[in-house]
């Protein structure tokens, strides 16, 4: 199943054949991208039905199920169609990430990494303290650091569910990770992947642009390390990473507004000089002859 019209249309169709009425409810049994579309089909299906999340891998259960967004792709751009809509219960069961790929945990742990910038510097240094059980899947950890990612993401959708303002902190890493996704071709890395890069070139933006201390880029860098994701992105070619970051759909009116962070747990929304994003951007990534 991918997040297209295609899928879409299995579901509804079956559905629809099943006979299925206001009263059916959906469960979301998979990852984002299964998530993404059972809750999108559940918006749309007879004007809006139930539907639950049972996220199975970390990424979706820290992020993705959580808060609403619903969508499909077009060949265009990613999530270009969908709807807000809220699924009634989150079922987020630990035992199932023991089976999910190395390289598909250590993404999933970029979207929990992000919460601490962001939002709490408490968690960012607890995760440093015990990165080294996250990654030996240690329940007890993956049940705090879940935990506290879900009740940040809920405590941000809460205050700003349709991201007219605050929500966008949740974006931190995105833009330059969508641009990264976008421009080495969609696979080329994993979206955790991408978004611990963008972090980094984020973070690398906001010691230029706002005097963040820039100790704290070494620590987001080392906590990368650990978990395993790339701390060092392949090149692109400047110009069309700015172009690519241009077309994101969170830039406004032809200028980017980068998730900043002026200080540790606190995050911003703002323009910053093409000059500055391209330093950062090439202070972590390959240079053209690698
Ligand atoms: N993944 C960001 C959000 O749900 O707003």
């Amino acid at each position: 199943m991918a997040k297209e019209w295609s899928s879409l249309q299995a579901i509804l169709g079956k559905l629809a054949d099943l006979g299925a009425d206001r009263d059916v409810v959906l469960f979301a049994l998979g990852g984002g991208v299964i998530g993404d579309l059972t809750g999108f089909a559940a918006a749309i299906y007879m004007r809006g039905v139930c539907f639950v999340q049972v996220p199975t891998t970390l990424l979706a259960q820290v992020d993705s199920s959580v808060g609403g967004k619903t969508g499909i792709n077009l060949p265009q751009g990613k999530n270009l169609v969908g709807a807000f809509h809220q699924p009634q219960a989150v079922w987020a069961d630990l035992d199932v990430l023991g089976t999910l790929p190395a390289r598909e945990y250590s993404a999933g742990l970029a979207e929990v990494i992000k919460y601490g910038p962001v939002a709490d510097p408490a968690f960012f240094a607890w995760l440093e303290r015990n990165m080294d059980a996250l990654m030996a899947r240690d329940h007890t950890a993956l049940m705090t650091a879940v935990r506290r990612a879900c009740e940040i993401k809920a405590a941000v959708v809460a205050a700003d569910e349709r991201e007219g303002g605050v929500r966008a902190i949740l974006n931190f890493g995105h833009t330059f990770g969508h641009a990264l996704e976008a421009g080495l071709g969609y696979g080329a890395l994993l979206h955790g992947e991408a978004v611990a890069l963008g972090m980094l070139m984020a973070t690398e933006l906001s010691v230029r642009a706002l005097g963040l201390d820039s100790q704290l880029l070494q620590r987001l860098k080392s906590l990368l390390e650990r978990a395993q994701l790339p701390v060092r992105a392949p090149y692109l070619d400047p110009e069309r990473f700015l172009q690519l970051m241009r077309g994101d759909k969170k830039a406004a009116a032809g200028s980017i507004r980068y998730v900043l962070i002026p200080v540790l747990g606190q995050a911003c929304l703002q323009v910053a000089p093409d000059a500055l994003a391209l330093e950062a951007i090439a202070s972590h990534s390959a240079s053209v002859t690698k």
